[in-house]
């Protein structure tokens, strides 16, 4: 594996692998791997004949009051695993190689960017939006892999795709989850033994609420209750517990039997924390 961190050996080693090995998938991180991650690469490796896996924590997706200092940074056993997974290249470029000096152009989503965590971080999917539109043009992959953990964020950069022309595939993988139900987090490392053992109650509420709605139940009722429970169990705050449609992130107050994506996030002590599950 080569570590690269500058965009013209970026760009020159592209094109060698494109050349002598074929198909490139991209596996865009912040870096903090665990086993979701790794599950990334396992799947870009069956749609890819090499994998480019980036690192940059992306200042621009933080909002002022948010945890861009505090974002884990384990770049050397990110390393590690990444050469064990057999990736090919890791792109960890710095802050002055991703936006340098005099840098002006924004990107924003409308449409899926709208609510949930659009609305409780302003901002947010802007910068994600621009980082892997630039991550995109950086390395030109085949097909590009996103965990279905950040289910709105998938659905934000399958719409800027299409809406840019970019000639790609994009890949959206299950959630990976620790064996008791928690979807695994970079953010799971800032949970105390209590916080982590409290946090189940959230996928716990994710599929009890999963059942009643599709065996009939209100949707406002069962969302209500949900976030009740999870409020109980010890999260301190509930930033939402909602239906949408899960192509347009639409929320939904029915279900119809269209494909449907319960979506939360809530607050662990300081810990924000989002899961979601199909309907
Ligand atoms: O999901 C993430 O880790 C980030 O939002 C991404 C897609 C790498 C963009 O910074």
């Amino acid at each position: 594996m080569q570590t690269i961190n500058q965009l013209d050996p970026l760009r020159h080693q592209i094109s060698v692998l494109r050349a002598e090995i074929g198909r490139i998938a991209l596996v865009p991180t912040m870096g903090a791997l665990h086993g979701g991650h790794i599950a990334l690469v396992e799947e870009a490796r069956r749609h890819a004949d090499a994998v480019v896996v980036s690192i940059f924590v992306n200042p621009r997706q933080f909002g002022p009051n948010e945890d861009l200092d505090a974002y884990p940074r384990t770049m050397e056993r990110d390393a590690e695993m990444l050469r064990a997974a057999g990736v090919n290249i890791l792109w960890a470029p710095d802050a002055a190689v991703m936006y340098p000096a005099g840098f002006a152009t924004k990107v924003h989503v409308d449409g899926p960017s709208r609510g949930f965590c659009g609305g409780t971080r302003p901002g947010h999917f802007d910068g994600v939006a621009l980082v892997v539109a630039k991550l995109f043009n950086q390395v030109q992959p085949d097909v590009a892999l996103f965990g279905e953990k950040d289910f709105q964020q998938l659905a934000v950069i399958r719409q800027m795709a299409r809406d840019l022309d970019f000639v790609l595939e994009i890949l959206g993988v299950p959630i990976i989850r620790d064996a008791d139900g928690l979807a695994l987090s970079s953010r799971n490392a800032y949970l105390t033994a209590d916080e982590r053992a409290a946090a189940l109650a959230l996928p716990h509420a994710l599929g009890r609420a999963a059942e009643e709605i599709r065996a009939g139940s209100d949707v406002a009722q069962t969302l209500a209750h949900a976030e009740a429970d999870i409020l109980t169990a010890g999260f301190a705050q509930v930033d939402y517990f909602a239906l949408a449609d899960a192509v347009t992130l639409e929320e939904l107050q029915h279900f119809d039997g269209r494909p449907a994506r319960l979506l939360a996030a809530a607050k662990m002590g300081k810990t924000r924390l989002i899961d979601n599950l199909a309907i």
